[in-house]
């Protein structure tokens, strides 16, 4: 079999399987990886910009374990090839050719699909949501203003743990078909403007670039003309992680200002691409630029509902519960997905699955939980910090002046207006 039929081949069956293609990463390094082509990872590292051990102990092995998968047995470097050829024969003896099996997994209307020679994605360290539950009218709004409305910039929103990132990945899975190029990016390491500019750039322009402008400025026009002349869908996920912590929210790390230029750009230049941003907090720039008839828009994702919050408990296993037992666990956790998940287990260990002995025991907050909500509020300023302690101390409702009376150093009017404002935004 010809390496380019064999590789064609193995997307088609990797996209029947998973409903994505291979990167272009991956692609390299099957093409490396076959006999006699045999060209060595740190190649590929060097002209794909990544390190050789990314490629050795990552993407290498997690190819040969997909490519397992797909083809239902365990495969390799040094036995794929025969392995896909195998599959190939068995395919055209029961007729099965893969352009039926590509067919059969795309339900995208023929009208709407790109086309696939042109297709290209790279979905970096996204993540698998093999198993998600609920979130249809979120996915549905969110259809609607990046494919109805053509939108330019869509922010995520909601606390940790809460499914951004769950939900972004599985709309960028449900949208790739309508884009040219897709690209998943997270921020989590708060990479510098100008290198996550040129990651970007490269990616998209598909050519190295080697006459990359040297400033932020500069880059960032260069990445809207891609965005203009392409239909890119491009997913930054934890875009908290250049904002700055402390202070009110939506202001950007020391250094980090680049990051408000480009969110400022996407969001006023035309182009014909769509941005979506993950994160715990709203940036600046979304907060001036959105609108309901506006290619700006943002949704602050809320927690899952009853039914889908018990299926994610029992993903973990089987707890015992009365309906009404069910709901009172889903709603102490507001349905965040990720607090779910951290006390069904504990539900398992220490209350024998039983929910009603855990609900009596009364405890809310414990461990990863208790780090989660440690992270949110290691984010607020002092002055945020001291009315949260002042508000869990009170237990009720209270005034302005009443918060105004019991804060003992001395603010002014405004700073706490502004405070009690900035811990109502969006988070
Ligand atoms: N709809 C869903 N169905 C099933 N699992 C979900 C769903 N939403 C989220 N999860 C799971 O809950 C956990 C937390 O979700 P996720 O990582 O998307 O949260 P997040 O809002 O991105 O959090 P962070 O702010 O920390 O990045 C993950 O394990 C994820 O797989
Ligand atoms: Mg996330």
């Amino acid at each position: 079999m010809e390496l380019d039929s064999a590789l064609e081949f193995t997307d088609s069956l990797v996209f029947a399987h998973t409903g994505k293609h291979l990167s272009d990463l991956q692609r390299a390094v099957f093409r490396a990886s076959w006999p006699l082509k045999n060209q060595s990872y740190d190649k590929i590292a060097e002209m794909y910009g990544y390190s050789p051990n990314y490629i050795k102990q990552d993407t290498g092995p997690k190819l040969w374990k997909l490519l397992s998968e797909v083809l239902g047995e365990k495969v390799s470097k040094t036995n794929f090839k025969s392995a896909i050829e195998r599959r190939s024969q068995s395919n055209l003896a029961t007729a099965s050719q893969p352009s039926q099996l590509l067919d059969q997994a795309v339900q995208t209307p023929v009208a709407l699909r790109r086309d696939p020679a042109n297709l290209r994605q790279d979905w970096g360290e996204a993540v698998d949501v093999s198993v998600f539950y609920g979130r249809t009218e979120e996915s549905i709004q969110l259809q609607e203003w990046i494919v109805k409305d053509t939108c330019r910039l869509v922010a995520v929103l909601g606390i940790g743990g809460i499914g951004k990132t769950a939900l972004s990945m599985k709309l960028a899975q449900q949208l790739q078909d309508q884009f040219d190029r897709v690209i998943w990016r997270s921020l989590r390491d708060a990479p510098e403007i100008a290198d996550l500019l040129a990651d970007l750039l490269q990616f998209l322009s598909q050519s190295e670039q080697t006459d990359l402008p040297e400033d932020t400025a500069s880059r960032v026009l260069r990445l809207i003309q891609e965005l203009r002349s392409t239909r890119c869908l491009v997913i930054l996920d934890n875009a908290e992680s250049v904002l700055r912590s402390g202070d009110c929210v939506g202001q950007y790390q020391p250094g980090y200002e680049g990051y408000g230029e480009l969110f400022h750009h996407l969001g006023v230049d035309l182009h014909q691409s769509c941005v979506i941003l993950t994160s715990r907090e709203k940036p600046k720039e979304i907060a001036l630029l959105e609108g309901e008839s506006l290619p700006v828009r943002s949704l602050q994702l809320k927690g899952l509902t009853v039914a889908d919050g018990q299926a994610i408990c029992k993903l973990k296993g089987t707890l015992t519960g009365s309906a009404e037992e069910w709901q009172r666990l889903v709603e102490r956790y507001d349905g965040n997905p990720l607090a779910l998940k951290i006390v069904s287990t504990t539900i398992q260990e220490l209350f024998d699955s039983d929910i009603s002995e855990f609900l009596h025991q009364g405890t809310v907050v414990f461990d990863d939980l208790g780090e989660l909500l440690d992270q949110q509020f290691n984010r607020l300023s002092e002055l945020e910090q001291t009315i949260l302690y002042w508000l869990a101390i009170k237990r009720e409702p209270t005034s302005l002046q009443g918060l105004n009376d019991s804060i003992v150093a001395p603010v002014s009017k405004r700073e706490l207006l502004e405070a009690v404002k900035s811990l109502g935004r969006d988070r």
